[in-house]
């Protein structure tokens, strides 16, 4: 995953910037670069593979600069190569760049239309050469990053270096994140605040769609309509900085905004942008296997549930989700050709680790989508297929959660590929829209905080509540009820739309709130009938849909609404609304979001 360090120094830059990067080399990363001010020009150092490359080919050609720019790339769009690595250049700018510009190949077009060149495959060139546009147009240095800035869509943190300005670092972040470090008349940008951990401990934490331009003088930070605005800055302790909660009162809260970039890093691993192709990491045939065995445990276990249906659906791969503490003592009848895959964000859960030996005894092939890399399960399995939500905190799982669903629906565009139950343009076109997830979890975000404020208010003072959903949204409405019982202590059930009326329904009361989840997909009629007949008994919906489905709600029904999106990623983006909601609820009655009672983060005990 890519890192960034930006540094407007007084010693010299290139050792500071190699220091930087290597403590971001626990993101992962395939290729280094620096670039830096030397006698009035931009100039820049790049390797292949890993930062003792980059520091070879410095020892070769050194850097002589005090102003510079560090990125460690983690491919997405153009294979690891030096001349895919950042800095990318265009003109009188050198930029690096996280995350995904999902409106590149269209900007492309339209450059190289006006007779410009590209030397690289990345979508960041793009942004570079965006930039050198506006300067060649005459436009002062922020005034070129911001019309950029205006033109380019996606999730993404920026730093750029433009040559003539020797004292100048600009940095913007949407959907990833940036920090600014203050130094002693020295300054720094970061991807977060171990990059800057070992110049400084004064951290601001940009917010979303902030802009920012640092000099010797201090940083000039604007918010995202281009007014200038003040981000606090605190003191981040080095070893706390690679777990510390930013500008949030809670890791819940952190960890459910870092959403965007845990997607974003999940889908690197997984998603080849610019050939549009689906692949799980290191390979693997999904012709070989006939069935999919998914073992996991509580917020996990929601989260197979939820990818069921899209595997099923688009691969046509029968798969079983059990409970791995059911699962490894019923003596379950799986055939060989089963893939054996767990789901877990420690890796160290006793019941799916013991699910997955089961199968490994029994000669099954096992895999495991963790997102703890040096956990038991990562060396126990056959195949290691990660999430890179970043290290969750909160015990309540958040990002983990979204990131699974991530892996899993990438694996489910691989496997129908694979089965040939789709073609290649239509696995481009998938690709495209699980590329979107970033922004528009992103814009989700943004657009529920405020809506779900007054619900939560209405939901701190239920007794009961009631999930309903149907189809991926029936796992997402246990995910919601599971939120709410650790995050509120409120009881909390999640159901099949559908079923309500074989049971639940005589819970229904004016005192019983009953959040409806329901995109406006094919299951979306079926599930208005549910909410009528909760209305019919004077039950108190809420409805959480995105645009088109708010226009169908029902009058007393209170609303959530999410941006429009394709039915493959609703599950990531509708599960924002749940999340906040839990966490506003919690907050609203004093309770320990992060460490509710009872509860253990890593449960090792069967
Ligand atoms: C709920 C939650 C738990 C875990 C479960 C499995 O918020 O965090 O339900 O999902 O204990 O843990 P892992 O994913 O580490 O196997």
């Amino acid at each position: 995953m890519c890192g960034i360090i930006g540094i407007v120094g007084v010693g010299p830059v290139a050792p500071r910037v190699v220091e930087s990067l290597r403590r971001l080399e626990y993101r992962g990363y395939d290729s280094a670069g620096i670039a830096a001010h030397v006698g009035g020009r931009l100039d820049r150092r790049r390797a292949k593979g890993k930062i003792r490359d980059l520091e070879a080919v410095l020892a070769e050609e050194p850097l002589h600069a005090t102003t510079g720019l560090g990125h460690t790339r983690w491919a997405t769009h153009g294979a690891p190569s030096v001349r895919n690595a950042h800095p990318q250049k265009s003109g009188r700018v050198m930029l690096v760049h996280n995350g995904i510009i999902e409106n590149f190949a269209a900007l492309k077009a339209e450059l190289k239309a006006m007779g410009r060149e590209f030397e690289s495959e990345t979508d960041t060139e793009v942004v570079a050469q965006l930039i050198d546009v506006g300067l060649e147009a005459g436009k002062a240095p922020i005034d070129a990053f911001k019309a950029a800035l205006g033109r380019i869509s996606g999730a993404y943190a920026l730093g750029a270096l433009i040559e003539g300005h020797e004292n100048l670092i600009l940095g913007a972040r949407r959907g990833s994140p940036l920090v600014v470090g203050y130094g002693e008349g020295e300054m720094f940008l970061g991807s977060d605040a171990l990059a800057v951990g070992p110049f400084t401990h004064r951290i601001s934490y940009l917010d979303e769609g902030d802009f920012v331009a640092i000099d010797h003088h201090g940083a000039r930070i604007f918010d995202a309509s281009g007014q200038p605005v003040e981000r606090a800055i605190r003191a981040v302790s080095a070893s706390a900085a690679l777990v510390e909660k930013g500008n949030y009162r809670h890791f819940m809260e952190k960890e459910i905004h870092d959403q965007p970039d845990a997607c974003q890093h999940t889908l690197s691993a997984y998603l080849d942008p610019i050939a549009g192709v689906a692949a799980a990491p290191e390979g693997f045939d999904f012709t070989t296997i006939d069935r999919l065995q998914i073992l996991a445990c509580g917020t996990a276990y929601y989260a197979g549930l939820v990818a069921r249906y899209l595997i099923e659906d688009l691969a046509g791969l029968p798969t079983d989700v059990e409970v791995a503490s059911e699962f490894r003592y019923r003596n379950p009848a799986v055939a060989p050709s089963t893939l054996a895959l767990a789901v877990s964000q420690s890796g160290e859960t006793a019941d799916t680790l013991a699910a997955l030996r089961w199968c490994k005894a029994k000669g099954l092939r096992t895999a495991a989508i963790v997102n703890a890399p040096e956990s038991t399960m990562s060396r126990e399995v056959d195949l290691l297929w990660p999430t890179h939500a970043g290290p969750e905190v909160c015990v309540l799982s958040t990002k983990a959660f979204t990131a699974q669903v991530t892996a899993l629906t990438a694996l489910g565009i691989a496997a129908a590929r694979a089965r040939a139950r789709i073609d290649a343009e239509e696995e481009k076109r998938l690709v495209e829209v699980l590329l979107e997830a970033p922004r528009l979890l992103s814009e989700a975000l943004e657009a529920v905080e405020d809506q779900v404020r007054p619900i939560a208010l209405d939901v701190s003072r239920a007794r009961d509540v009631l999930y309903l959903g149907r189809g991926p949204m029936f796992g997402l409405a246990l995910e919601g009820a599971l939120k709410l019982k650790e995050g509120s202590y409120i009881h909390a059930e999640g159901y099949a739309a559908g079923e309500m009326k074989h049971g639940p329904i005589a819970l229904i009361d004016e005192d019983t709130p009953v959040i409806v989840v329901a995109p406006s997909d094919h299951f979306f009629e079926k599930t208005m009938s549910n909410i009528s007949e909760v209305i019919a008994r004077n039950g108190s919906v809420i409805l959480v849909t995105d645009e088109r489905g708010a226009a169908h709600a029902p009058a007393n029904a209170k609303v959530v609404t999410v941006p429009e999106c394709d039915p493959l990623i609703a599950p990531l983006i509708f599960a924002t609304p749940l999340q906040l909601l839990a966490y506003q609820v919690g907050v609203s009655k004093g309770a320990d979001v992060d460490q509710p009672r009872n509860l253990a983060k890593s449960v090792t005990v069967e």
